[in-house]
């Protein structure tokens, strides 16, 4: 769906999310969401918000999974995935935070394999995921599953590409100060979603969205997996969905 704008597409897809955590709701059913970070969802996430305080939209019944997080990183540096989560959404509506789960940037690495495991065996005991929010990197990345990344790939330990670093450099105060290893759900968890909406906004995004969307299904560009799944949305404003 290409919408004219990204406050538009942002609207409509929190709306896609609220209507979901309602119904369960009333069915008397945990919601369970996988979120992403990163400046794609970021409107989304001020809507839920807006919905939670004018709207009555409740997070009680929301059991979260965040995709991933830098490696190693402490959850209050201003570039953690847990700090932005707490920023933009879980600060500001009544999610339980027991059911609030992001991948740990503090486990010692002699004990990451076996987080990894527990946190793919916690997604299992919730239910599965029944949406999962996307961005897309420039490398083609989804999480930071990058370019190799295979379609059964699942929570894990990943060396970030050098495209992805470049991107984050302006987050970090420079590249060398961004991590080298991130932890991410895999390309298999995440096609284990129900539904899968993925955002994408800007011209800088248009290359990408044409190879996932048009290009040969190949480890070389991991989001074009997406295409074997049977409910993906792929949300764009007009610049990023030029090259279609
Ligand atoms: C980041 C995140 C991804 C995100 C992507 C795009 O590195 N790990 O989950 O989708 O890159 O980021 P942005 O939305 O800022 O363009």
């Amino acid at each position: 769906t290409v919408y004219a704008d990204s406050e538009l597409a942002s609207a409509a897809v929190a709306g896609q999310i609220a209507e979901l955590i309602r119904a369960r709701a009333a069915e008397g059913q945990p919601c369970v969401l996988g979120l992403a970070t990163g400046s794609s969802p970021t409107r989304v996430y001020e809507e839920l918000v807006r919905l939670h305080r004018e709207d009555g939209l409740s997070f009680q019944n929301v059991i979260s999974f965040n995709l991933d997080e830098y490696y190693p990183m402490q959850p209050d540096s201003l570039q953690s995935y847990v700090r932005f989560m707490r920023e933009y959404l879980f600060d500001h509506v009544d999610i339980k935070p027991e059911n609030v789960h992001i991948p740990d940037g503090t486990v010692p690495p002699e004990q990451v394999a076996e987080f990894c495991r527990r946190y793919e065996e916690q997604i299992r005991e919730a239910g599965g995921i029944d949406l999962q929010l996307l961005g897309i990197g420039r490398t083609g990345h989804i999480g930071f599953n990058e370019p190799g990344s295979g379609p059964v790939s699942r929570t894990r330990l990943i060396t970030l590409d050098h495209v992805t670093r470049t991107d984050a450099a302006s987050d970090f105060y420079g590249e060398e100060n961004v991590p080298r290893r991130a932890l991410t759900m895999g390309v298999g968890t995440i096609l284990e979603a129900q539904k899968i909406v993925l955002m994408a906004w800007g011209e800088g995004k248009a290359a990408v969205v044409k190879r996932m969307v048009e290009g040969e299904v190949s480890d070389s560009v991991p989001a074009t997996y997406l295409q074997r799944h049977p409910a993906v949305q792929v949300v764009l404003d007009e610049a990023a969905g030029a090259e279609l």
